[in-house]
């Protein structure tokens, strides 16, 4: 890596991610089903149908992983708690569920790993998805409910926590592009989902304000949307792009509304009274995450609304085919900061890239990643210097592992995982990392 520890401001936290249903394995420890169970389950939907039941097996296997990050010299652990484990039909409580958080944090502890929880990382029981999952204007309280219960339990041992992983992806992708569960296709369905998350989020902060808890924010996924070219219609394309992929949850929670380009599509489909609800949306923050990966190229298209497809770039990319553009973190980082959050501390809470990595004698050489990473990092340190106040990084992610409707052929991780014989091994940007950390 081409950075050190000591080239950031004094306590800035080091850390990798992951998500419950990417590693754990779901079918063991008295889990409930849930959309994602049945959503790839559905020929079509994910790569060889490929489901989470035995994912790296962390669930028995965390002390191992949390043993190669300690060793590694991280500061924090990013890692989400499933609702379906902790209460399998969605509302009663599952003690072998709240059991298990209760060992995996205190096995970070023991390590010198903050704890930083998300309370949904996407995996939602099958009887809340059965009466209507996210669309449902019921979701906050059941949220609210299952938030009690979990922080109920762990709340007393967090560093910090967020309640709902990339809203947009629960929104937009789950419900109009219907690439995640539950697979929807349906604009109604999407403008009530993106309202109810806000509202589910809100409902999780109050709960965990009510219980005491500190450190309380949000994390929210970006794609810097760059016109095709100078024409108004690329730049219109693009602002639409911008309105509904970036700006729609924090114009939510920072500003009391939403982005008027995507109202233009929103406005018949939203909720009867969603402009009551924004007293509850915009719960104050102490801190909010990024979750950064690439850019976009958008230019207009003559379709009913949203009218704009993405075309191609020219930047090198990864093994999901993104751009690497380092520069879009800078950008969003100084630009959150400035529109939206000023002094309240960033994080980028996600960072990463999948390549083809392969084990040759023993070794895994992933230079790719390395170089990734370190001029992400230099992203960071740049924002920084421009006065952003980013507190924190997040590398996407600690292990190989189940890469939603792509399966496990996406390997994002700083430890390979063979997913045969479930071995770990740290690959070259593990030790890179582990010098950078110690210098
Ligand atoms: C993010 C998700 C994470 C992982 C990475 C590659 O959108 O939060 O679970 O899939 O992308």
């Amino acid at each position: 890596m081409d950075f050190k520890r000591s080239d950031f401001p004094e306590g800035f936290t080091f850390g990798a991610a992951t998500s419950a249903y990417q590693i754990e394995g779901h079918a063991t420890g008295g889990a409930g089903s849930t959309h994602w169970d049945t959503f790839a389950a559905t020929p079509g939907n994910v790569v060889r149908q490929e489901n989470g039941d035995l994912a790296c097996d962390h669930y028995n296997r965390y002390a191992e992983d949390f043993d190669l990050m300690q060793a590694a010299g991280f500061d924090a652990y990013r890692f989400s708690t499933s609702w379906a484990r902790v209460m399998p039909d969605g509302r009663t409580p599952n003690p072998e569920g709240l059991d298990f958080y209760d060992r995996l944090v205190d096995a970070m502890l023991e390590r010198g790993l903050a704890p930083y929880a998300t309370l949904y990382h996407w995996e939602l029981p099958s009887p809340l998805a059965d009466e209507g999952g996210w669309r449902s204007p019921d979701m906050h309280k059941w949220f609210g409910d299952y938030t009690a219960c979990i922080m109920g339990r762990i709340g007393d041992r967090m560093a910090a926590v967020a309640p709902i992983n990339e809203p947009w992806c629960v929104g937009w992708l789950s419900h109009f592009l219907g690439h995640h569960a539950p697979g929807l296709r349906d604009i109604r369905a999407t403008a009530r989902a993106m309202h109810h998350v806000l509202k589910a989020h809100g409902t999780a902060i109050q709960t965990m304000r009510g219980l005491g808890l500190k450190n309380l924010g949000g994390v929210f996924n970006f794609e810097w949307a760059e016109p095709v070219d100078d024409s108004d219609a690329a730049r219109r394309a693009a602002d639409l792009y911008d309105g509904y992929y970036n700006r729609f949850f924090l114009d939510g929670i920072y500003k009391g509304r939403y982005p008027d380009a995507v109202m233009e599509g929103f406005a018949p489909h939203l909720p009867d009274g969603w402009q009551d609800d924004f007293d509850l949306i915009g719960q104050p923050l102490d801190w909010v995450g990024l979750n950064y990966y690439t850019r976009k190229i958008i230019a207009p298209n003559t379709d009913a609304w949203p009218s704009h497809e993405e075309a191609p770039g020219p930047l090198p990319k990864t093994q999901m085919g993104w751009e690497i553009y380092p520069d879009g973190l800078y950008k969003f980082l100084t630009r959150t900061a400035r529109e939206y959050t000023g002094d309240t501390p960033l994080f980028v809470t996600e960072n990463g890239l999948a390549n083809a990595d392969v084990i040759v004698d023993g070794v895994v050489d992933d230079a790719e990643r390395t170089a990734f990473v370190s001029a992400h990092f230099d992203a960071v340190k740049r924002a920084i210097d421009a006065g952003a106040p980013v507190s924190g990084y997040f590398l996407w992610s600690l292990l190989d592992n189940y890469e939603w409707a792509l399966g496990y052929e996406k390997r994002f991780g700083l430890i390979h995982v063979d997913f045969d014989t479930l071995k770990r091994t740290p690959k070259a940007s593990y030790h890179a990392l582990k010098s950078a950390l110690a210098r």
